[in-house]
């Protein structure tokens, strides 16, 4: 395995390791009841974008119209999970996964949102999925909105702009909380809506394709206050939707409820109490954003200091209603990132400074990268900064209960890779159980952290970059879309089932 670690070093120029080796981690690092698992979500496995009955989706309009990955692939297909999700349900059971995370396609389920009727053909799907993990003993953990939406609510009234998408959010939610509830104990009401907004409403690279300063080159050139809107119709919808569950369905099911966000850890660029405020106040306009909300029921004070009367308000019913909607909170921790202070101008934000908390990600310090690379170029491998940002949400939060949603590696340079070398993924074990180790130190201090789930049971579409990033534990073919355990799986495997030896 050593020409593998050697193969795999070529791409991380300027990335001098601290530490090469993994340390040792054990399943019984963890309290008993902790859930281990692998997530998915539903555009990126499931294909089958037409079938039975499910109606085009944001995503599938945006992929058919200008291509949405830059090399023109899309997830008409993706791994083709709705037809082979009993082989992959299987996998599951073979690694010992206690949990299962997956999300709902809105489009298979309210083709026309609550315009249409309900599509059985979805809750089928669904029901089946949930069924067969059960009967193999996996806990089922369903997000109701992962980037994906029926377009017909864009062409209407402008989806996440419109407070009328939190009606249609709520009549989904009360759909899948009637039809799943029984057997569903974890709930996620929406992916990451930080990052979906940076992406969709202030870099415009998601549809709906808006974009805010400083982006001249908009298809949909508007103003700056759109990520604010479109952010604050996802927490109500989020509020709402919870407090449904709440009185209506929690008592008799008793299942919880939270909300997921993407969650870097933000270090700061030097020393300088310019830097260290940055960190600070990104932190607060990117993880705080939407957690302050479900759980203050306000937005931080920086994003009032700095933003002011554009900053959206809570009415008095809507601030009781979000204070404390979310049970859980929901962590995808992929990467490290140095932050630098844009106060003045002098930056060059890759996204709307104003929304970014005028605080600037930086990859390098003194031409050194924060981590080796990966194969997105926005993500590092930074260990300590899963210790960190634990630690961080834990005292912000006071230490409600958390979940690890995603963390996951693809590697980089793959196309020049071959099938023996992406199966044999040596980095991919390094990565988790660097990470874990980092995990199970925050809950040695005290961190209430209650499961852990590898970003991605399966190699699937990644929103931009299409088929070339792979997250798997499992490789896909592309042709044939056979699947093939990695070393990874087995590693978890083995982790899972409290075997620290790799066969
Ligand atoms: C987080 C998102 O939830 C997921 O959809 C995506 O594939 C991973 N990050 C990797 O980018």
């Amino acid at each position: 395995s050593a020409s593998f670690l050697e193969a795999s070093n070529n791409g991380d120029q300027g990335f001098k390791p601290e530490e090469k080796k993994a340390p040792q981690i054990k399943r019984s690092d963890f309290p008993p009841g902790f859930l281990f698992g692998a997530a998915t979500s539903a555009y990126q496995v499931e294909g089958a974008y037409l079938e039975d009955g499910k109606s085009l989706s944001n995503w599938d309009v945006f992929c058919h119209s200008k291509g949405c990955a830059e090399n023109g692939e899309n997830g008409d297909i993706a791994d083709d999970h709705y037809n082979m999700f009993l082989e992959d349900i299987e996998a599951m059971s073979s690694l010992g996964l206690d949990s299962y995370r997956f999300s709902i396609s809105w489009a298979r389920i309210l083709p026309r949102g609550r315009f249409g009727e309900v599509n059985p053909a979805g809750i089928m799907f669904y029901n089946k999925i949930i069924d067969n993990l059960i009967l193999k003993g996996i806990e089922p953990f369903v997000t109701l909105n992962h980037n994906d939406l029926p377009q017909e609510l864009e062409d209407r009234y402008g989806a996440w702009l419109n407070p009328e998408m939190q009606e249609d959010f709520l009549y989904l939610a009360e759909i899948c909380f009637k039809s799943f509830g029984d057997r569903v104990k974890y709930w996620v009401t929406i992916n990451e809506p930080n990052m979906f907004i940076d992406l969709a409403y202030e870099q415009g690279i998601f549809p709906p394709s808006h974009c805010s300063e400083p982006f001249g080159n908009c298809l949909n050139g508007n103003s700056d206050v759109e990520p604010l809107m479109a952010m604050h119709n996802m927490l109500l919808a989020h509020g709402r939707t919870a407090k449904l569950y709440h009185e209506s369905f929690q008592p008799k099911q008793g299942g919880l409820i939270g909300l997921v966000v993407h969650c870097y850890m933000f270090e700061p660029l030097t020393d300088s109490e310019l830097d260290r405020e940055a960190a600070k106040r990104a932190f607060a306009f990117n993880v705080g954003w939407p957690l302050d909300p479900a759980i203050f029921g306000e937005y931080p004070e920086e994003m009032h200091k700095y933003l002011g009367s554009k900053l959206p308000t809570f009415s008095l019913e809507e601030k009781n209603f979000m204070k404390n909607s979310t049970d859980f909170i929901g962590i995808n921790h992929y990467s490290a990132i140095y932050t630098k202070d844009c106060t003045d101008s002098s930056c060059s934000a890759t996204g709307n400074r104003a929304i970014q908390g005028f605080a600037e990600k930086v990859a390098e310090r003194d031409g050194v990268l924060i981590g080796e690379r990966t194969g997105l170029e926005y993500l590092f491998v930074v260990p300590r900064g899963m210790e960190e940002i634990v630690n961080l949400i834990k005292s912000r939060y006071n230490n409600k209960p958390m979940f690890i949603t995603e963390n996951g590696y693809s590697s980089p340079d793959l196309q020049e890779n071959r099938v023996s070398e992406l199966v044999n993924d040596v980095k991919r074990v390094e990565f988790h159980t660097s990470y874990l180790a980092a995990l199970a130190k925050s809950m040695r201090e005290g961190a209430n952290v209650r499961g852990y789930f590898v970003w991605s049971l399966l190699d699937s579409y990644e929103w931009l970059q299409g088929y070339n990033v792979r997250f798997g534990l499992y490789y896909v073919d592309r042709k044939t879309l056979t699947r093939i355990p990695k070393l990874s799986a087995r590693w978890y495997k083995n982790f899972i089932t409290n075997n620290s030896v790799i066969n």
